[in-house]
Parts: C-alpha cells; sequence; structure tokens
C-alpha cells in the first residue's frame, strides 16, 4: 500500500483548567487506513475527535492536514445526539441536511444522487420517508452514518457509533464502513471500547492512557488494554 498522510498530529497536548488530557501526543495517519481509537472514560478519545475537528484547540502542539484542512473532508459521526421521537425530520431530508437545503427541491441533481447513494448503501431506501424520531436505534445509526457518507468524506470518524447495538448491527454497520474504507480508500478513526470490533475491523490503534499512549498495528493491542490501573473492570459502552 502506498503511504500517504492525510493528517499528522504532532506534540499535541489539551488541557482544560482543571485538568491535563493529554500532552505530547505524536502519530500519523495514512491514507485509507482504519485507526481504532481505544481508551477508558475519560482518557481523552473524544476531547482528541474534537480536537482535529477544531471544536478544541490545542493548549499545545498542531495537527497538520495534508495537503490542508480544506482538502480534508471531514464526515463525523458523534458519540451523543439528543433525537426524541418528536424529531420531524424524515430519514432522507435528514440525511440532506449538511447540503444545499435539507428541502429535496433545492438540492441539486448530484446532490440528490447522493443521498439517493446513500441511502441506498446504508440499506434505508425503505424508509426514507420515516421520521427519524420513529426509527430504531441501528437505523438511527445508520441514518448517522449516511449523512456522513453524503459528502463524500475523505476522513470519516465514528466515536462510539456501535456502542448501542447489538451485535449483528455492529458487523452490519463496520462492514459498511470497511466496504467504503476498501472501496473508496476511505480513511476511518473508529472509537470504541469494543476490543474484538477494533481487532476485525482496524489495521492499527492508539491507545490512550492516563498517563500516556501506546500505538501500533491492531495485531498487537493489548488484551488488557482496558483493564484500569486501579485493577477494575474494563468500561463497557
Ligand atoms: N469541555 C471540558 N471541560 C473540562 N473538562 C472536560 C471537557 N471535555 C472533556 N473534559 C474532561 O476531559 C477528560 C476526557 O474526556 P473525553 O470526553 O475526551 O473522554 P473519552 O475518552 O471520550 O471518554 P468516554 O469513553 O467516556 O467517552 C474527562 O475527564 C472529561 O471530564
Ligand atoms: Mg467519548
Amino acid at each position: 500500500m502506498s503511504q500517504s498522510p492525510l493528517l499528522a498530529v504532532e506534540h499535541l497536548a489539551v488541557n482544560f483548567p482543571d485538568h491535563q488530557v493529554f500532552q505530547d501526543l505524536n502519530f500519523t495517519l495514512q491514507r485509507g487506513r482504519f485507526l481504532s481509537i481505544v481508551g477508558e472514560n475519560g482518557a481523552g478519545k473524544t476531547t482528541l475527535i474534537r480536537t482535529l475537528l477544531h471544536q478544541l484547540k490545542p493548549s499545545a502542539g498542531a495537527i497538520r492536514f495534508f495537503p490542508d484542512r480544506k482538502a480534508t473532508r471531514i464526515g463525523y459521526v458523534p458519540q451523543f445526539r439528543n433525537l426524541d421521537e418528536e424529531y420531524p425530520l424524515s430519514i432522507r431530508d435528514f440525511i440532506s441536511l449538511n447540503l444545499s437545503g435539507i428541502h429535496l427541491p433545492w438540492l441539486s441533481r448530484k446532490e440528490r444522487a447522493a443521498v439517493k447513494e446513500a441511502l441506498r448503501s446504508t440499506n434505508l431506501t425503505a424508509l426514507a420517508k420515516r421520521p427519524l424520531g420513529m426509527a430504531s436505534g441501528g437505523e438511527k445509526q445508520r441514518a448517522y452514518l449516511a449523512q456522513a457518507l453524503v459528502e463524500q468524506p475523505n476522513l470519516l470518524i465514528l466515536d462510539e457509533s456501535t456502542a448501542s447495538l447489538d451485535n449483528m448491527m455492529k458487523y452490519e454497520l463496520l462492514d459498511l464502513v470497511k466496504k467504503f474504507n476498501h472501496e473508496q480508500n476511505l480513511t476511518v478513526i473508529f472509537v470504541t471500547h469494543d476490543l474484538p470490533l477494533a481487532k476485525q475491523y482496524a489495521d492499527e490503534y492508539l491507545l490512550l492512557r492516563r498517563d500516556g499512549y501506546e500505538l501500533g498495528p491492531i495485531a498487537e493491542l493489548p488484551e488488557d488494554a482496558l483493564i484500569s490501573e486501579r485493577g477494575g473492570a474494563a468500561a463497557h459502552a
């Protein structure tokens, strides 16, 4: 596989007023790779993602994108969304939300084709008109993924996207992500507490610990990566 970096994290530190999340974090993510970020609750996984998305400012160091941030389209599926049953948008309109307008007549032909393809690839075509608030947990997750994919990102970030899914749905969702990863060289960052899932799908791992971090090929992810230093059980998501 040819090596071409998508981003480089250099001497990165993020501090909040009362506490330091990580410091001197360094890694490079090559295009087309599938990176799993693991670590216990509070280890800094979401903080790192938010820093990559420029939602948080580094306290030190930098994140460099190649050729630059503008050329890097990021599809992001956040860890939490507050959607209740009353959420009015249909699955189709939700997927279109970040495009030029949420009302389909204002979408360009190309955008309409992209929405159709996102619905098809996530197996949501038959449910396109269903209000998202009424969709099941697994259907919602597929809709979130479709919304991230519709903009044809070159980096897809999933923060615990499988945490609320049953086993079959987890594998279905990640099979789909892996397909985009393989067929379109989509670079993937997958945050999870599910080590077997990370082992099955990722190429490499970044393990955030309270006192540092580890990086490596996924085959070398320690079995006890999420056993806390206090000797407690692994965190569950
Ligand atoms: N805006 C903030 N202000 C202050 N502290 C914060 C802020 N955001 C996160 N933190 C703290 O930083 C630490 C890392 O939080 P983060 O959300 O990155 O953890 P995480 O690894 O994603 O955990 P989880 O597995 O529970 O999702 C936590 O101790 C959290 O309380
Ligand atoms: Mg988190």
